[in-house]
């Protein structure tokens, strides 16, 4: 058996490729896709509105669909809000039309990439807290012996572009080494717009990174995509890169 992920990111309702967005949503019915996973930024500015159609949108596929908020899915208006219980709105959206994968191939850990305040702007960058990353780490020792795929599902990368170069993401590369030693096979990401496919290293234990782009107008450089993940057990995991009309 197999299981096929359809991964989107970036999908900022508000500023959203429509097209795209309905190139991605033929795709996952044509293709019976066992899943779809959103790893957050789904709306563009945290309104109402755009959650509304955010809902409208993912609640049209039959087959689950696993949604995490980015930084964008905080409130930026409602200070007292986004202090205060900053992911209600993407929790809502989560109740409404979100739900779980069961697979006999793959195991999603969620690690959380996003914090409501940080000591340095931009507010937008990644940040893994001692928290997050203790319980991304005690969901991975509860799957020890599990042979399914782990896949780590962030919104941000957790390495930089290259080894040489800055980490935006703060704790992002002590959770890399902490969560490959740990037995995590891959990392499945959004936020930068830009897709990538790259096997990297940190304490002697490898885990691969794949990043997929935005379906939104906010491009960077490269055209807006999405990317589909094949989990076999026992077999490396797929990967497909699908770029869109921009
Ligand atoms: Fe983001």
């Amino acid at each position: 058996m197999t299981t096929r992920i359809f991964h989107n990111s970036d999908v900022h309702f508000g500023v959203e490729n429509r097209a795209a967005l309905d190139a991605f949503a033929q795709a996952v019915h044509a293709e019976k896709a066992d899943a779809v996973l959103c790893t957050g930024d789904i709306t563009q500015r945290c309104k109402h509105s755009e959650w509304a159609s955010a809902r409208d949108y993912f609640a049209q596929f039959s087959c689950p669909v696993v949604l995490f908020a980015g930084n964008h899915d905080m409130p930026y208006y409602n200070m007292w809000e986004r202090m205060s219980d900053p992911y209600a709105r993407a929790r809502r959206l989560i109740r409404g039309v979100g739900s779980t994968l069961e697979s006999d191939d793959v195991v999603l850990v969620p690690l959380k990439s996003t914090v409501r305040i940080q000591p340095r702007f931009p507010w937008s960058d990644g940040f893994v807290t001692k928290r997050a990353l203790t319980q991304a780490l005690e969901e991975l020792e509860t799957l020890k012996e599990d042979p399914r795929h782990k896949l780590i599902v962030c919104h941000h990368p957790l390495l930089g572009e290259s080894d040489s170069a800055k980490n935006p993401t703060i704790g992002g590369d002590a959770a890399f080494a902490a969560l490959a030693k740990a037995g995590g096979d891959a990392v499945a990401s959004g936020h930068v717009h830009t897709p990538f496919d790259l096997t990297r290293e940190r304490g002697g234990h490898a885990m691969r990174m794949l990043g997929v782009g935005t379906l939104s107008t906010r491009l960077r450089g490269k055209p807006p995509s999405y990317q589909v993940l094949t989990f076999a057990r026992g077999e490396p995991i797929g990967r497909e890169l699908r770029e869109l009309p921009a």
